[in-house]
C-alpha cells in the first residue's frame, strides 16, 4: 500500500486547525460600498438589474451610511445620477449637482467612521454618455476632458470627498487631478486611480443604475480584455503620476492582472467587483443554483488572495455582517 509521507490534509482535519493555518482573512474595513444617488427621487428606487441595490435620495443616503458604518465597512463610493445632462457634463462640476451634494451629505453623516469616496467621471453627466467631452468628429477628446476632470476633482474635494476615484481612463488624468487639487489647497485628497479598467460586458447592470445614455462602447479609452501586460503599464504610470491607490476593474475576470499589479506596486492595490459580477451571483442564487453566502465569501476572498488590499463590492454590507457574525 502506498503510504504518503507528506500529508497536506493534516492541516484540514478540523475547523480549529483550518482556522489556525488559514493564509488570509478579510476584514470589514477592507470593503467599500458603491452607492447610487439620484436627483429628483422621492423615495429609494430598486435597480432591476441589481436586485437588492437601490438608487437613493439625499435623505435615504443617510440611512445607508449609518448601516455601512455599523457593519464596519471601510468606505462609501458615491455615484450621482443627475436629472439634466449636457455635452460637457456640467452637473459634475456644479457644487449643487447631485453627486457633490451627496458627498457633503455622506461627509456630514459619516463623521469619520468611514471614508467618503466619489467617482470622478463624466459619463453620468453627459447627454452622449461618454466619460469625456467629444470633439466635432465624435471622438472622446483626451486633453479637453482633462480640464473637466481637474475642475471636478476640486469641486469634489471641496464638497468633502476624501478619496477621489478617477475612473475615466483618460491619459494623464492622475497628474492633472493632483496638480489641480494641490493648487487649490487639497493636498490631503487621496487619488484612487482606476488604472487597469477594462472595456467590460460586466458593467451591464451599472448602466441601468446610472441611467446611462451611452450608444456604442468605450473601447477607445477603456482597455482591451485581452491585454495583461498593459494593465501593469497603466498601473505603474498612475503611480508615477502620483496615484495614492491603484485599482483593477472588473475583479474576478482579471485576477491575473491584479496579481501582476500587486506584485509590482508600491502603493495599495484595490479591485472593483462590478455590477455584473454582483448580478451573476445574485441571479444564480435566486434560482437556487449556488449558495449566495458561500459564493460572496469565496469571490471576495479570491480577489483579496490575488492581491487586492481592499475591494469595492455591492456585497460590502452583507459580507461585513457575515464576517462579524
Ligand atoms: C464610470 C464607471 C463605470 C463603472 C464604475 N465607474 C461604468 C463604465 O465604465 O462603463 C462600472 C461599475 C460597475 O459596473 O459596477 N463612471
Amino acid at each position: 500500500m502506498l503510504r504518503p509521507v507528506i500529508r497536506p490534509r493534516r492541516l484540514r482535519q478540523s475547523p480549529a486547525m483550518r482556522a489556525q493555518t488559514r493564509e488570509l482573512r478579510v476584514h470589514p474595513s477592507e470593503l467599500v460600498l458603491p452607492v447610487f444617488v439620484r436627483e429628483g427621487l422621492n423615495a429609494p428606487q430598486e435597480i432591476t438589474s441589481l436586485p437588492g441595490i437601490q438608487q437613493h435620495t439625499l435623505d435615504s443616503l443617510r440611512g445607508v451610511v449609518a448601516e455601512a458604518a455599523e457593519a464596519g465597512v471601510g468606505g462609501i463610493m458615491l455615484f450621482g445620477v443627475p436629472e439634466e445632462r449636457d455635452a460637457i457634463g456640467s452637473g459634475a462640476t456644479d457644487p449643487e449637482g447631485i453627486l457633490n451634494q451627496a458627498i457633503s451629505a455622506v461627509a456630514a453623516e459619516a463623521g469619520g467612521a468611514l471614508t467618503v469616496q466619489a467617482d470622478l467621471c463624466l459619463d453620468e453627466f453627459t447627454d452622449h454618455g461618454h466619460c469625456g467631452v467629444v470633439d466635432e468628429r465624435g471622438r472622446v477628446d483626451n486633453d479637453a476632458t482633462l480640464q473637466r476632470y481637474a475642475e471636478m476633482a476640486v469641486v469634489q474635494a471641496e464638497a468633502g470627498a476624501e478619496i477621489i476615484g478617477m475612473s475615466g481612463m483618460m491619459d494623464g488624468q492622475i497628474a492633472v487631478a493632483r496638480e489641480a487639487l494641490d493648487a487649490a489647497g487639497h493636498e490631503d485628497a487621496v487619488l484612487l486611480a482606476y488604472s487597469a479598467k477594462y472595456a467590460s460586458a460586466f458593467y451591464g447592470p451599472f448602466r441601468e443604475a446610472v441611467d446611462s445614455q451611452l450608444q456604442g462602447d468605450r473601447r477607445t479609452y477603456q482597455m482591451d480584455p485581452a491585454n495583461r501586460r498593459e494593465g501593469l503599464r497603466e498601473a505603474l504610470l498612475d503611480v508615477e503620476e502620483g496615484a495614492d491607490i491603484v485599482m483593477v476593474k472588473p475583479a474576478m475576470s482579471y485576477l491575473d492582472v491584479l496579481a501582476d499589479v500587486s506584485a509590482e506596486s508600491i502603493v495599495p492595490v484595490w479591485a472593483y467587483q462590478v455590477s455584473g459580477e454582483y448580478a451573476m451571483i445574485v441571479a444564480a442564487a435566486q434560482h437556487g443554483w449556488i449558495d449566495r453566502a458561500g459564493a460572496v465569501a469565496e469571490s471576495i476572498v479570491s480577489i483579496r488572495r490575488a492581491g487586492a488590499d481592499a475591494v469595492l463590492t455591492y456585497f460590502a454590507v452583507e459580507y461585513a455582517r457575515a464576517l462579524r457574525a
